[in-house]
């Protein structure tokens, strides 16, 4: 969540039942580097104590539009004019209805008339009040005004009613405020990626596989959705969780992940090949379980496809990017198989001893191009090297005349 290091959020809180997911979600924003100011209505602290907000963001709560300001100034316009994003969660109807007509009649509705900035209105009521046509028709006019509105889950509510209405987890909350003050240099483009190990069956309860974790590709299809694209990710089996707005295809072996993407290589404008896919599968892969009473299978292993080799051979526009995981000589095996794949691009990493991308926070990779330059990166979090990763393909796209927004 590096979008949020050092950025000021305004924090609308309003009177629903949801009010107490508000102080998680701050401790969220402030754990990812924010500075939070909360604004609250007066019924909102009939649910939680301004108190609480007060003690965890540090700032007075800013509650009457006619108090005098402790700064001396005009609160409404100078805190409008400080944030660099505004959510309000939960909002009510009453808070959705006076934003989408312009009443601005307590303090975080006359603030909202003055700001600027991106705005993420998170809905939490009772369903049938939910889906009424007033409060629907004002969520038009508020993203017909630029608002982003968070649609609500769905599940059991407060009120007994089962259905959409209930204020979403604040981490996604947070997660999609992330993506509202992202620079959306990627908005439209097609990313295919593949990411994780393959899993390759022995029997139907076993199979051979590597270390891979599935961190690097999953953040770089998240970073890639924060900015704009449309991002499809051919997944192996991994525990992670799976980044929202992101299309997401499971596969469990080598030739499956290569069917999808075979399938849909042609629609793709860049693609990114992080998976780790297994050099070699089970030629006698038994159909039902193998039983230790059999004595110790012999087990015969047959090459898999080159999935990235196949896709370099049959490309056209696509900008096709490739990962390389070595123990050793890592500079001459990339540029190898940049020339061997027909690769625009390759990410190298060195994936041993105790520094190991695998399953770590943490990658230190080089990008290589066909032209034969390079570019080494320090040790860095993987979010980072995932953003520097598609600011590189954005720039490569550009030199050679690509889609780039
Ligand atoms: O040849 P090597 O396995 O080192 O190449 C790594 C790159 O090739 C990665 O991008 C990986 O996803 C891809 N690859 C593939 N199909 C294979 C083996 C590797 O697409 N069978």
């Amino acid at each position: 969540m590096g979008a949020l290091e050092n950025k000021k959020i305004l924090l609308g809180v309003t009177g629903g039942i949801a009010a107490y997911k508000a102080v998680e979600l701050l401790r969220l924003l402030q754990k990812a580097g924010a500075e939070v100011r909360v604004v609250m209505t007066k019924n909102a602290t009939a649910f939680v104590g301004p108190l609480t907000f007060r003690a965890i963001s540090g700032h007075a709560v800013y509650l009457d539009v006619l108090e005098e300001d402790p700064e001396g100034g005009i609160r409404h316009i100078a805190w409008a004019d400080w944030a660099d994003a505004v959510v309000i969660a939960p909002a009510t109807a009453n808070c959705v209805a006076k934003l989408a007509h312009g009443f601005a009649d307590d303090a975080l509705s006359t603030l909202m008339l003055a700001v600027r900035a991106p705005v993420l209105i998170c809905p939490a009521m009772n369903t049938h009040m939910y889906e009424s046509r007033p409060v629907q028709r004002n969520l038009d006019l508020l993203e017909a005004s630029g608002m982003t509105v968070l649609e609500p889950d769905s599940g059991d509510l407060a009120c007994g009613v089962t259905g959409p209405g209930r204020l979403p987890d604040p981490a996604f909350i947070a997660d999609r405020l992330v993506k509202l003050l992202v620079p959306k240099d990627l908005k439209g483009v097609r990313i295919l990626m593949t990411a994780g190990p393959t899993q390759e069956a022995i029997d139907p309860v076993r199979y051979i596989s590597n270390h891979s974790s599935g961190k690097m590709g999953y953040a770089i299809a998240r970073a890639a959705e924060y900015r704009g694209a449309d991002v499809a990710l051919v997944t192996g089996p991994v525990s992670l969780p799976f980044p929202v707005g992101v299309e997401r295809i499971s596969v469990k072996s080598a030739r499956e992940m290569l069917a999808v993407m075979e399938n849909r290589m042609e629609r793709a404008d860049i693609i990114i090949k992080v998976a780790a896919v297994a050099d070699f599968c089970v030629q006698n892969a038994a159909d039902h379980k193998i039983k230790k009473t059999e004595g110790a299978p012999v087990i015969v292993l047959e090459k898999n496809p080159d999935i990235l080799a196949t896709l370099g051979a049959k490309k056209s526009h696509q900008f096709l990017v490739g990962f390389a995981a070595e123990t050793r000589d890592l500079a001459a095996y990339a540029k190898d198989k940049i020339a061997r794949k027909n690769l625009d691009m390759i990410v190298g990493n060195l994936v041993s001893g105790p520094d190991s991308a695998f399953g770590s926070d943490l990658n230190t990779v080089t990008f290589f191009y066909p032209d034969g330059s390079e570019e080494a990166l320090e040790a860095l979090p993987k979010e980072r090297v995932a953003d520097l990763l598609l600011d590189a393909i954005c720039a490569r796209r550009r030199c050679r005349g690509g889609l780039d927004a």
